[in-house]
C-alpha cells in the first residue's frame, strides 16, 4: 500500500483505508466458485456414473444422446455438454454472480473502496464483451424451463425400476437428496432480478391494471426470494454438485442408496 502525502489519496495495487477482512469475501467465493468449476467440468468430461436407479444426475438432465453427433465429430460427446450452456449460462450471467466472481477473479474491483489491480477504472457493461451479460433475461426463460424438467427428475426418483421391468414407488436417501436440489434451484431461479422486474419490477402502479393485485402478490413472493438470492444461489449450487456427487456414488457401487421403504 502506498499513499501519495500530497492528495491523501491511496494509490497502488489493492490499496485501502479499510481496516477489516475486504479480501475474506472475495477468497472464499474463488474457492467455492472455483471448486465447483473444477468439479462440474471433471464430471461432465466424464460421460459415465450419471444414472442409478430412478436417480439421474442434473449435470445430465434433460438426457440427450445423439448417436450421430459422435460420429459426426469423431469422438463421444458427453450429453452434459448439451445442456450445461444454460444453467452455466444463467449462472454466469446472475446479476449477484457477477459481482462476486468481477470481485474474486477479475479484481475489477476486488472490493468497495480497494484499488484495482489493473488501473484501469470498471467501465460498466457498456461496451464489449460485458455488454453480452444482458442476455440473462433470455437465460432465466430456459432456467425457467429446467426447474420443470428437474422436477420430472425429482418425482421420477420415487419410481424405482425392478427386475421385471415394472416400477414402484419407494423412498431413498437419494430421492430426497433430488427434491431438495430442485426446491433450492427453483428458489434461486424465482429470485431471478430478471424475473422479478418481468412480474412487476417494471410496474409503477398496481392498482391501476386488470391483474394488478394478482401480480403484486407474485411480486411480492419472488421478491421475498430476491432478498435472499445470494443464499439461494449457494445453497443451489452446492446442492446440483452434491446431488451429481450422490448419484456418482451409487453408480460407482462406493455406498448403497438406503431405502426407507
Ligand atoms: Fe441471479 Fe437472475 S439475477 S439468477
Amino acid at each position: 500500500m502506498s499513499d501519495n502525502t500530497n492528495t491523501g489519496v491511496l494509490t497502488g495495487a489493492l490499496a485501502t483505508d479499510r481496516k477489516d477482512a475486504w479480501w475474506l469475501g472475495p477468497l472464499l467465493t474463488a474457492i467455492g466458485l472455483g471448486g465447483f468449476g473444477v468439479y462440474s467440468t471433471i464430471r461432465a468430461f466424464a460421460n459415465a456414473n450419471y444414472e442409478w436407479g430412478p436417480y439421474l444426475s442434473p449435470f445430465y438432465s434433460p438426457l440427450i444422446t445423439i448417436p450421430s453427433l459422435n460420429g459426426l465429430v469423431g469422438f463421444k460427446v458427453s450429453p452434459a455438454f448439451l445442456i450445461l450452456w444454460a444453467p452455466a449460462g444463467f449462472r454466469a450471467t446472475c446479476y449477484y454472480y457477477r459481482k462476486a466472481y468481477y470481485r474474486a477473479f477479475f479484481q475489477h474491483p476486488t472490493a468497495c473502496a480497494v484499488n484495482e489491480i489493473h488501473g484501469k477504472a470498471y467501465g460498466g457493461e457498456t461496451s464489449f464483451p460485458f455488454i453480452l451479460q444482458n442476455i440473462h433475461r433470455y437465460f432465466m426463460y430456459v432456467a425457467v424451463l429446467f426447474i420443470g424438467i428437474l422436477w420430472y427428475d425429482a418425482i421420477s426418483a420415487f419410481f424405482f425400476p425392478a427386475a421385471d421391468g415394472t416400477k414402484h414407488f419407494g423412498i431413498g436417501v437419494g430421492s430426497l437428496i433430488m427434491v431438495v436440489n430442485v426446491l433450492l434451484l427453483g428458489s434461486y431461479t424465482f429470485g431471478c432480478h430478471s424475473l422479478r422486474h418481468l412480474v412487476g419490477g417494471k410496474m409503477d402502479c398496481f392498482s391501476c391494471t386488470s391483474f394488478g393485485k394478482a401480480q403484486h402478490k407474485t411480486w411480492l413472493g419472488v421478491t421475498w426470494f430476491n432478498n435472499r438470492h445470494m443464499l439461494f444461489a449457494w445453497c443451489s449450487l452446492f446442492s446440483v454438485g452434491f446431488t451429481d456427487f450422490y448419484v456418482w456414488l451409487c453408480a460407482t457401487g462406493r455406498i448403497n442408496d438406503y431405502r426407507f421403504f
